[in-house]
């Protein structure tokens, strides 16, 4: 826990931005051997966002770190820095969060991305929270931006219905800690990673192993039995760092990939599902933009409210995994 005084990373904002192109199940069974049955029953999808030819990471990042500002209430020349959580990057370089931050018109501070997949968002947390406790920064926007569509093969009917495209933002301030570490603010973050696990979910392309961008590739019964076992691992790790019970939780935000696998961790926090934000139903698995699309959805219909309890979680690629514990 971090005590009274300590520099605290609070948030200030977020926003999200999802391409206006829906794509349901059912246009989706029109041309693969799937139906809308299957999808809904086993992931809890039925519809997915997809973004126009020409549309990037950066085009809908730009578009989410706007409104975070606008929540905040916050200009870009207030930002100090860009954390973009992305695994599908407009070009292998620049990173893509200097694009974004072209897009917004700044021309400080610094700007790079985070690689982690499903994770990304929850790293990307970890690395702008530290980057304000270090004095880097006192406002860093945390974005997460992906266009999956470009790395799916779309006649794979295992992985092309899982995933959207879409981005959101969270725009953090340094703040301090009040007595016995009370108040607003980000308090821990818990990152974990294990490549021994790589190729349960990898993309078979890019410039070291082929020189093309590749396809999404999934051992998905592999992934789901990891996810439920390794989440609940970490969503208890965190309240134990923090000396919090379940019971203190008041919204989980998951990582969007699967209603069974969000329930799933619901239920080993004792959380009925009305204090979940799930948004896997309309958007898919938006990788690294799910959470904090999740988030800008609940504050923007006023679930959100001030001095509430948001634990976060995720896992994906690597593999990946993690959580965050957020005091509103
Ligand atoms: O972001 C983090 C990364 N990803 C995840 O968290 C995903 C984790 N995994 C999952 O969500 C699930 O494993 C899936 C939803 C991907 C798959 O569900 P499952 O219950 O594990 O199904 P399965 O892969 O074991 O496949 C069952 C059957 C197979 O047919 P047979 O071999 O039983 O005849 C598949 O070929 O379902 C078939 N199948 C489909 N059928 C209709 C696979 N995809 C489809 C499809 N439509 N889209």
């Amino acid at each position: 826990m971090r005590g009274e005084g300590a520099v605290r990373s609070v948030l200030a904002g977020v926003g999200g931005y999802l391409p206006p192109a829906v794509v349901t199940n059912d246009d989706l069974a029109a041309r693969l051997d799937t139906s809308d049955a299957w999808i809904v029953e086993r992931t809890g999808i039925r519809e997915r966002r997809i973004a126009a030819e020409g549309v990037l990471a950066s085009d809908l990042g730009a578009e989410a770190a706007r409104a975070a500002l606008a929540d905040a209430g916050l200009g870009p020349e207030a930002v100090d820095g860009i954390v973009l959580a992305t695994s599908t990057p407009d070009q292998t370089y620049p990173a893509t969060a200097v694009r974004i931050q072209a897009k917004l018109g700044i021309r400080r501070g610094f700007a790079f991305d985070v690689a982690a997949v499903c994770t990304g968002f929850i790293y990307a947390l970890a690395v702008a929270d530290a980057m304000i406790r270090t004095g880097h920064g006192s406002t860093v926007l945390v974005v997460g931006a992906e266009v999956n569509s470009r790395i799916l093969d779309w006649t794979d009917r295992a992985t092309c219905v899982l995933f959207g495209d879409g981005a959101g933002a969270v725009v953090l301030r340094a703040g301090e800690a009040g007595p016995g570490g009370s108040g607003p603010g980000l308090l821990s973050t818990h990152l974990h990673a294990d490549g021994s696990y790589a190729d349960l979910l990898y993309v078979d392309g890019g410039p070291g192993v082929s020189g093309t961008s590749g396809h999404v590739r999934m051992n998905g019964r592999e992934v789901f039995r990891h996810a439920v076992a390794k989440l609940s691992a970490v969503v208890d790790e965190a309240l134990a760092a923090n000396g919090l019970d379940h019971a203190a939780v008041d919204w989980l935000v998951p990582h969007q990939a699967n209603l069974r696998i969000i329930e799933a961790v619901a239920k080993k926090l004792r959380l009925p599902m009305e204090r979940v934000v799930v948004t896997v139903d309309r958007h898919a698995n938006t990788s690294g933009a799910s959470i904090p699309l999740a988030l800008a959805e609940a504050k923007a219909d006023g679930r959100l409210k001030p001095g509430q309890l948001v634990l976060m979680e995720a896992i994906g690629g690597g593999l990946t995994w993690g959580a965050a514990l957020l005091r509103l």
